[in-house]
């Protein structure tokens, strides 16, 4: 997104405020996304660790922060590079320097294809295809970068998202591998349907057949004479179930930088790992009935069976019992009461879609804002 645009934005730190600034500080409007820079930084390290003892390369997924300012903490802890959803992603992170990444979406469409040619001169950056199709366009993207472009073939584990089913696998290794600019690299999988899960040892599950799928798949291509340098798999819920062991050689957890209650709910974090909250002003209070000014619009349409809408920090008492588009309507039946004015802190059901509507989030250290972090590729699925 160009400077103009991003300058243009309605911002609610005030652009001229002195760092840091704290949470009821009349500069600071709501509703406003923050990061606990603490939580956020302990989580990157300890995945990063994971990663090291593991085995695997860390490629965090940036759809989660949209962020060079995270990305970058990512990479200082060890990450290998970038996993992005997006051709905006990839053009945001490029710019910055960022420039090894695997784009993990199926590139289609003339327009699309031609910012990815742009991006490829200079950049090194993986794709993924499920169907000859996705790769014939990738093929003339090479044409016009004048490179060899790495193509992973995305494996259909359960999720039945995008992906092809294993058996399928070799022989769209081989039209790559035969295309001219194109290089065979291995085989990517997301198990999102990990998210399903019933109970913990159903995350474990999961996981266990994602990892078994993906060594079916390599020894069967590896059977047929492909060389399969990367085998990557592996998400916020499962990517601590899978080793070097199993044959993987990278893990693309997204959500892990920020957590949410999805992630809570599924027994993959705990709730003070929770980075980010809403912070948000009450704007109608009539007894246990509070309004606050974070509605489906702020909060997103993300429901939770057990938490609703989202939750309040430090008031267990409260839940939400509608959204609107501007309005959050909780009931918050103890005491003390909340009144109009007050500020609150909401957690968040499901963190990337909240990060994908700011153009900022602030960084939070000892309850005051003590950085201002872009949001370099908000509102972009394109
Ligand atoms: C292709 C792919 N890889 C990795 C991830 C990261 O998953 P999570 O955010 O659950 O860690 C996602 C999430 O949607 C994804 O779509």
């Amino acid at each position: 997104m160009t400077a103009a645009i991003t300058a243009s934005l309605p911002i609610p730190l005030d652009p001229a405020a002195e760092l840091p600034v704290g949470l009821d500080d009349p500069a600071l409007d709501t509703p406003a996304m923050l990061v606990d820079l603490a939580v956020a930084e302990a989580n990157i390290a300890a995945m990063a660790g994971y990663a090291r003892r593991a085995g695997v390369a860390l490629r965090p997924h940036a759809k989660t922060h949209k962020s060079v300012a995270m990305a970058r903490r990512q990479v200082a802890a060890g990450a290998a590079g970038l996993c992005v959803a997006t051709v905006t992603e990839a053009e945001v992170l490029a710019a910055a320097g960022l420039t090894d990444l695997t784009l993990a979406y199926p590139v289609v469409g003339e327009r699309k294809l031609a910012r990815l040619e742009r991006i490829c001169r200079d950049a090194d950056v993986t794709l993924v295809a499920d169907s000859a199709a996705v790769a014939d366009g990738y093929q003339r993207a090479a044409g016009g970068a004048g490179r060899t472009l790495t193509v992973l073939v995305e494996v259909d584990t359960g999720m039945h998202r995008v992906g092809i089913s294993p058996d399928r696998v070799t022989e769209l290794a081989g039209t790559i591998a035969r295309s001219p600019g194109l290089r065979f690299g291995g085989i990517l999988t997301h198990a999102g349907q990990a998210h399903d899960a019933v109970d913990q040892p159903g995350i474990e599950r999961v996981a266990r057949a994602e990892a078994a799928i993906m060594g079916d798949v390599r020894a069967a291509l590896e059977r047929a004479g492909h060389e399969v340098a990367v085998v990557s798999a592996g998400s916020t819920l499962t990517a601590r179930y899978l080793t070097a062991a199993d044959g993987i050689t990278e893990i693309r957890p997204g959500t892990y930088v920020y957590n949410d209650l999805r992630t809570l709910a599924c027994w993959s974090c705990t709730a003070d790992q929770i980075a980010v909250t809403m912070l948000a002003t009450v704007v109608s209070a009539d007894g246990s009935r509070v309004t606050v000014d974070a509605g489906s619009k702020t909060l997103t349409a993300s429901q939770d069976p057990a938490y609703g809408s989202g939750y309040l920090l430090g008031r267990p008492d409260a839940r939400f019992t509608r959204v609107s588009e501007e309005h959050g309507v909780l009931a918050v039946p103890d005491r003390p009461a909340l009144a109009v004015g007050d500020r609150v802190r909401i957690l968040p059901i499901h963190a990337c879609v909240w990060s994908d509507l700011q153009a900022e989030v602030y960084g939070l250290a000892d309850g005051q804002i003590i950085e201002r972090i872009r949001v370099d590729a908000l509102r972009h699925s394109l």
